[in-house]
């Protein structure tokens, strides 16, 4: 099998991928190891920038989004026990966020895909990537018990962090940033209607909560635990006490509790390589970068990642030209470590480190005043959140 572009990973940059290259008449095949159902109810982020959402409705992809997806024109931080509002809309000409399931941009995605002749091969196994710097970078994969082969003109590696693109690349090629946290999310989703309107970043001295929700009968919460954290060790009490506790604010009403439909434990690190490609191979999404998810960016960087791409493809197939090709990197990585400094800091911002640092807390807690006071401040969180420039 031959394609102009193979496509590594069903999740969002690889799927979207797909559906951007077709808009511009160029083909592609995408593999995925997982079943078409786990990955249409993974459950990841949810917050959509404002021209990541914008892009998905421009590009017809958007209709569910627009009926079910939530538009919030703010977010709040919470900390000493009071909550703080910032206004994202009015600090940012209008902007604003929506809270829509990555799992429903993936299904919405796949039944576009689908719908217009698109090819995806679920369930693949065995895959291995080779001739990454010949004109003919080839996929050998098993698929339905039978050995396959899918050449390509290019290849896109969107198969996440733990794919087989970017540890397929000749050791030395790339250069590695980490940075690990001494910390982790324990997140649950519950079947209770949110308790607030908007999402809600909670300082708190036995760790970080979070407050948000996936539709208007479910909410999902996090909280600070340890990396390794023992989930037999949280029933369901000791997370709602947890989280009443830290997110308990004065004058404001409490949060909901309803049946948790799901709970576990999401990581947190920080990493980029570079460049973002190699030979015929471009990475895109979690396959090139990995943010803590505390600003909301990895589905975020995954989409510009795939659009900068779809340009450069679009321009090599009409017009001949490699430049952006060339230049894909380089264009990606300005925008993805603007990402990685945000998630950082607010990272930093938000989490108990150590508990017997006493300089450190009242650190946070001026940045934190200093942020919900000062509207050059809060106007700098604010375009961050709602998502920078894609150029520029
Ligand atoms: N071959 C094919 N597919 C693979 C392989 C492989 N060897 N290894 C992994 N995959 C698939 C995974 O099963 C997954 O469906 O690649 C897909 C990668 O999707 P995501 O992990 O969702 O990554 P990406 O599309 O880059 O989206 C980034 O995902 O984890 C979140 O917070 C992250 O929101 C961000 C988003
Ligand atoms: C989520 O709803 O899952 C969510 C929201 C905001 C974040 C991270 C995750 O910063």
């Amino acid at each position: 099998m031959h394609t102009q572009v193979a496509i590594l990973g069903a999740g969002p940059a690889g799927l979207l991928l797909a559906h951007l290259l077709s808009l511009h008449r160029i083909e592609s095949v995408v593999l995925e190891t997982k079943s078409r159902s786990y990955v249409e109810s993974r459950i990841r982020a949810g917050v959509l920038e404002h021209g990541t959402a914008q892009l998905l409705c421009d590009t017809g992809v958007g209709e569910r989004l627009k009926r079910q997806g939530m538009r919030h024109k703010g977010i709040n931080l919470g900390y000493s026990g009071e909550i703080h509002r910032i206004d994202l809309s009015d600090l940012t000409d209008g902007k604003a966020i929506t809270v829509y399931g990555q799992h429903e941009v993936v299904k919405d995605l796949i039944a576009a895909r689908i719908s217009s002749g698109g090819k995806i091969l679920f369930e693949v196994d065995d895959v291995c990537v080779d001739a990454l710097s010949t004109n003919r970078p080839r996929i050998t994969f098993r698929h339905q018990g039978q050995d396959c082969e899918l050449t390509g003109d290019w290849l896109a590696g969107c198969d996440g962090s733990h794919g087989v693109s970017r540890t397929s690349v000749p050791p030395g090629a790339l250069r590695v940033f980490e940075k690990n946290y001494p910390f982790a999310w324990l997140g649950i989703l519950a079947e209770a209607a949110p308790s607030w309107e908007e999402l809600i970043y909670a300082h708190h001295e036995e760790g970080f909560a979070l407050f948000s929700m996936r539709s208007p009968s479910v909410t999902r919460l996090y909280l600070q635990c340890k990396p390794d954290e023992d989930l037999s060790k949280w029933p369901d009490e000791r997370i709602w006490e947890n989280l009443e506790r830290r997110l308990s604010f004065a004058g404001s009403k409490k949060v909901r509790r309803g049946k948790i439909l799901q709970k576990g434990v999401t990581t947190m690190r920080s990493l980029a390589v570079e460049p973002m490609q190699y030979g015929r191979l471009f990475l895109a999404g979690d396959a090139a970068h990995i943010v803590p998810p505390t600003g909301a960016k990895g589905m975020n960087l995954a989409v510009s990642d795939v659009w900068f791409l779809t340009r450069a493809l679009a321009d090599f197939y009409s017009k001949g030209r490699t430049d952006l090709l060339e230049s894909y990197s380089n264009s990606c990585l300005r925008r993805v470590w603007k990402a990685q400094r945000f998630s950082w800091w607010m990272t930093c911002l938000m989490h108990r480190f150590d508990h017997d640092d006493a300089f450190e807390l009242r650190r946070q807690l001026a940045e934190l005043d200093y942020l919900t006071s000062s509207g050059a401040a809060a106007t700098a969180l604010a375009e961050n959140y709602v998502g920078l420039p894609w150029e520029g």
